[in-house]
């Protein structure tokens, strides 16, 4: 892994963290940042002259909040006793399900995010809820496109009955090679307990709101990581549904955002993925 190229996803990070402030997310003050909101006011100035000249295109935040609302959704339902969460940055989800679920939760990203994140609970989180959430939220360093990220996830998951792997906003910006490889590792570690692989994917398929919104949010990415910027979208829903297949799950499907609590009504170019292995 190229370290340098991905750190500058890192900024991406503080944009959502921010967006789940703005959304009054429980523990979501905690983990938000002056640069997440520096960001945040710079994208809304250049976002909202395309919301406005067409109609029906989320924006930023809606698409962003849809995308986060559904994963939350999706781990509810699924009961989840272990969560490993990959690339999670400065997300509250952890927080939240280790603190009012009490629900064992990894949360694993890069070096530098992972100090980050532990000086966030270190300052906001101390006394008796400080301990309990040091007892059952972990942040760790690891690459997920390390030889031994299979390996070291299934030690993670230990002997969970029902473990879910979540990854937000992490996938897209890998090309399908490097995304498969993870979906793999995902697969196998998860194989021998079952459980799932909740997860975010961009498809080009759908009408022209969609496509407006999906180069929007392409462009937005873009600026958010100084160039970065997001690889190649999947091209339909049965192309996602293949790439689970040829990554060793057995059944996948989107979440219906119908039934999401809070969730935006809006057209989304992405869908949030339950695949079982
Ligand atoms: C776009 S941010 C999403 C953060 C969070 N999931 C959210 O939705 O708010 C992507 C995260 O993935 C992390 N990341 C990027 N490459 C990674 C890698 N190879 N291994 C682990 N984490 C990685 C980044 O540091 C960043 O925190």
């Amino acid at each position: 892994m190229s370290g340098a190229r991905d750190a500058k996803i890192a900024p991406t990070a503080h944009y959502t963290a921010y967006v789940w402030r703005r959304l009054a997310l429980p523990y979501s003050g905690a983990y938000a940042t002056r640069r997440g909101a520096a960001l945040y006011w710079t994208l809304r100035a250049a976002g909202e002259w395309v919301t406005a000249v067409a109609p029906g295109v989320p924006s930023m935040a809606q698409y962003l909040a849809l995308r986060h609302l559904a994963i939350d959704h999706a781990l509810v339902e699924l009961d989840a006793d272990r969560v490993v969460e990959i690339g999670a940055g400065l997300s509250r989800r952890g927080t939240t399900w280790a603190l009012d679920r009490g629900v064992a939760y990894v949360e694993v990203d890069l070096p530098h995010m992972v100090a980050h994140k532990r000086a966030a609970i270190a300052a906001r989180f101390d006394g008796a809820v400080g301990a309990r959430l040091r007892e059952r939220l972990t942040v760790v360093e690891h690459d997920v496109l390390a030889p031994d990220f299979g390996a070291w996830l299934a030690e993670q998951l230990g002997d969970a009955a029902r473990p879910a792997v979540i990854a937000e906003g992490v996938m897209g910006y890998f090309a399908r090679p490097e995304r498969l490889r993870i979906a793999r590792s995902i697969a196998e570690a998860l194989a021998p307990r079952g459980g799932s692989f909740v997860c975010d994917a961009r498809a080009s398929e759908g009408g022209r709101a969609i496509a407006i919104a999906a180069r929007v949010l392409k462009a937005g990415i873009k600026l958010v990581t100084r160039g970065r910027g997001a690889a190649e979208d999947f091209a339909s829903d049965d192309d996602v549904r293949g790439f689970f297949t040829e990554a060793g799950f057995r059944e996948s499907q989107p979440v219906d955002t119908r039934h999401v609590p809070g969730a935006p009504r809006v057209p989304s170019p992405a869908k949030v993925w339950r695949a079982r292995a």
